[in-house]
């Protein structure tokens, strides 16, 4: 168990930036998720941390120890890929045990943590059986046998369960999560699904083309996601992003937004030293689908404000109903109790102004 920290790390392939200027630090116990889209250089940077691909500009430390010149082997790392990589030939037990092997463990040190793992991960039964005699979610268990039973500094995941179907994939996601707890380990675990991200992360990266676009905890990322890129990645349905202008009145700042029935204005509260400049100008408003709900139903705590929306569409999810009304010109999503909401119909609504969030569409950053 060891903290991880990557610095100023860049990689090129020819002309291609796969990596410009990394920097991450990942405390003792931490589980790490890397998260972005296909393409933005997530498995690269993982094979930079194991020692698969080689580090030429910047650092990559275990514990305060540089590694960049260590061969894998001796980085004390365990990695599970996506393909599992299994010996076919091989049962359960000789999958888990041939690194084992090869570094000429004794057997009965085999024997000890082929004992352990197998039962941390429930395949103390099923040891003599060959990879074709298991579930995809049993294979995924042995691959992740295979890195336990090395007892590792850090364990890398690179998209562990992309091969596995809806039902698994969350089920295996619990599996690794109660496995962090009970061993305490130093996870990275490369993502591009963001539910995954949240669900598993203490501290997430989120990544687009080569670049860190923000790290914190799921939470921070979710509530206050520094940019339109992560606002608009992180959340499913995705936050509603509409087009307004910032007006102040008597030092209360309010956002313009074109509605049902003429143009509102949503106010903000007191005016603030970063929404200053953007006074009379256009800014992007921020608002999750579940700060816009029924009037009255916000919960305890919020700030709301109440407009009238016109019910497009209705899409009942069972546990509440996702319903599209136009607001600034824009479709938006609000999230009802179920069953309310009926297609055609005006409707008083309610935004929880204190969540609400403001973006600069030039920069495209959050504004305060
Ligand atoms: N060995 C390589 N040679 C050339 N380009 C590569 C190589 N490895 C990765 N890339 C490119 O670098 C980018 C990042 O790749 P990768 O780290 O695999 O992304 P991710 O894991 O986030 O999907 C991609 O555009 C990929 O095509
Ligand atoms: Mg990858």
């Amino acid at each position: 168990m060891t903290s991880l920290t990557v610095r100023n790390i860049s990689k090129s392939f020819g002309n291609y930036t796969a990596l410009d200027n990394i920097n991450i630090e990942a405390k003792s116990g931490e589980f790490l998720v890397l998260l972005g889209p296909s393409g933005c250089g997530k498995s690269t940077l993982l094979n930079m941390i194991a020692g698969l691909e080689k580090v030429p500009e910047g650092q990559v430390l275990i514990g305060d120890e540089v590694v960049n010149e260590l061969d894998p082997k001796d980085r004390d790392i365990a990695m599970v890929f996506q393909s599992y990589a299994l010996y076919p030939s091989m049962t359960v037990r000789q999958n888990m045990s041939f690194g084992m092997r090869v570094r000429k463990v004794p057997a009965a040190e085999q024997k000890v943590a082929i004992d352990r793992v197998s039962k941390i991960l429930q395949l103390d039964q099923m040891l003599d059986r060959r990879p074709s005699q298991l579930s995809g979610g049993q294979r995924q268990r042995v691959a992740m046998g295979r890195a336990l039973v090395r007892d590792p500094k850090i364990f890398l995941f690179d998209e562990p369960l992309s091969n596995l179907d809806a039902k698994l994939r969350v089920e295996m996601r619990t599996e690794i999560k109660k496995l962090h707890r009970k061993l305490g380990v130093t996870i990275v675990y490369v993502t591009h699904d963001q539910i995954e991200a949240m669900t598993l992360a203490t501290k997430v990266v989120v990544m687009r083309q080569a670049r860190i676009q923000q790290i914190g905890t799921p939470q921070e990322i979710y509530d206050r996601p520094e940019n339109l890129y992560v606002a608009g990645f992180i959340g499913s349905p995705p936050m509603n992003l509409i087009p307004g202008i910032l007006s102040e009145t008597n030092g209360v700042v309010s956002v313009n937004l074109v509605s049902e029935g003429g143009t509102i204005a949503v106010p903000l509260g007191p005016v603030t030293a970063a929404q200053r400049p953007f006074i009379g100008k256009p800014i992007i408003f921020g608002a999750r689908p579940e700060t816009i709900t029924e009037a009255g139903m916000l919960h305890e705590g919020a700030v709301p404000f109440e407009f009238e929306g016109k019910i497009e569409v209705v899409e009942p999810t069972g546990s509440d109903n996702l319903v599209i009304i136009q607001l600034g010109g824009r479709e938006a999503i609000a999230r009802l109790r179920p069953g309310a909401g009926v297609v055609g119909n005006k409707m008083l609504l309610s935004i929880d102004t204190k969540r609400a969030l403001l973006f600069d569409p030039a920069t495209e950053q959050r504004i305060g």
